[in-house]
């Protein structure tokens, strides 16, 4: 067990990744996919008691402390699927008439159905604030005060601007996000954010950051502005307010943000 805990390390090593808002999701997600590397060699019935000493190591781990109570150890629909699915067909959530594949589309398709447009239909904001919600990594932790604003962690795991030097590369990089995707001019930006609710850069950008799972189920990335079934993901709402959102976007797609040079 062990040893599976410190080969999953491996991959936190960049700005703290394995502290503050994505602890505990990205920790599940690491140790369950561990235990698959374990599952291969050994067959399911190991696998499953691998699993279930893990989440118990995890569970005796934590202790509630502020607003990190231990209900966001207890995973979603969406967690739970990505937990077992991936090298090991949990036959508890499949029927005779579901495939593995069906299932993971059915519950991207419930994921997708929480995406939700801006409420007064202006999909941007403040590209500098958006710079600082990217960077800030703080947030949902127990000293964090539970009204105060979360960052959205973003250089944990994308390249953004190219001043920033210390990034993660869990994700793709995201410099010039909008320049390579064609929006190379104040007269592009224009065109595309009057057409917002139909312009398919803006409106994939939008349903990324407000929930990635509805683009690829099993990603890594936070849901950023969905409130989830289970209480700590929400605390009330979703990681990040819109406003943020409206500001990420402007960071990504804007062509006077540090993105696009
Ligand atoms: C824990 C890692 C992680 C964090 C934190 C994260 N992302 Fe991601 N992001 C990913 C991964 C991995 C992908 C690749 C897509 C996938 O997995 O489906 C991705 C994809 C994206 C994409 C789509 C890129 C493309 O080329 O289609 C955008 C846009 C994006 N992220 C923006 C953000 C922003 C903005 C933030 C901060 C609010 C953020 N991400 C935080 C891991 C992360």
């Amino acid at each position: 067990m062990q040893s599976f805990i410190q080969k999953c390390r491996v991959s936190c090593s960049t700005k703290g990744l394995c502290s503050g808002l994505i602890a505990s999701t990205l920790l599940l997600s690491l140790l369950s996919s561990c235990s698959w590397t374990q599952q291969t060699n050994l067959g399911i019935d190991t696998d499953r008691s691998v699993q279930e000493k893990t989440l118990s190591l995890v569970f005796e781990s934590f202790e509630p402390k502020g607003q990190a109570e231990l209900d966001r150890l207890k995973q979603d629909r969406t967690q739970q699927f990505c937990s077992t699915q991936r090298g090991l067909k949990d036959q508890s959530q499949l029927t005779q008439s579901t495939t593995q594949d069906q299932l993971a589309e059915q519950i991207r398709l419930e994921n997708q159905a929480l995406i939700t447009p801006p409420k007064d239909g202006n999909y941007f904001g403040d590209f500098k604030r958006g710079e600082l919600i990217a960077q800030d990594g703080r947030g949902k932790t127990w000293s964090d005060p539970s009204e105060s604003p979360s960052g959205g962690n973003c250089y944990n795991c994308h390249r953004i601007s190219k001043n920033e030097l210390s990034y993660g590369t869990l994700g793709p990089s995201l410099y010039q996000f909008a320049k390579l995707r064609g929006i190379n001019s104040a007269k592009d930006f224009a065109q595309a954010s009057q057409n917002s609710s139909t312009d398919p850069l803006i409106q994939y950008t939008w349903g990324v950051l407000m929930n990635s799972k509805a683009y690829n189920v099993c990603t890594v990335m936070p849901r950023f502005g969905v409130t989830l079934n289970h209480k700590t993901q929400g605390h009330g709402g979703p990681i990040l307010n819109e406003q943020q959102i409206k500001d990420l976007m402007s960071l990504l797609l804007d062509p006077r943000s540090p993105v696009n040079e």
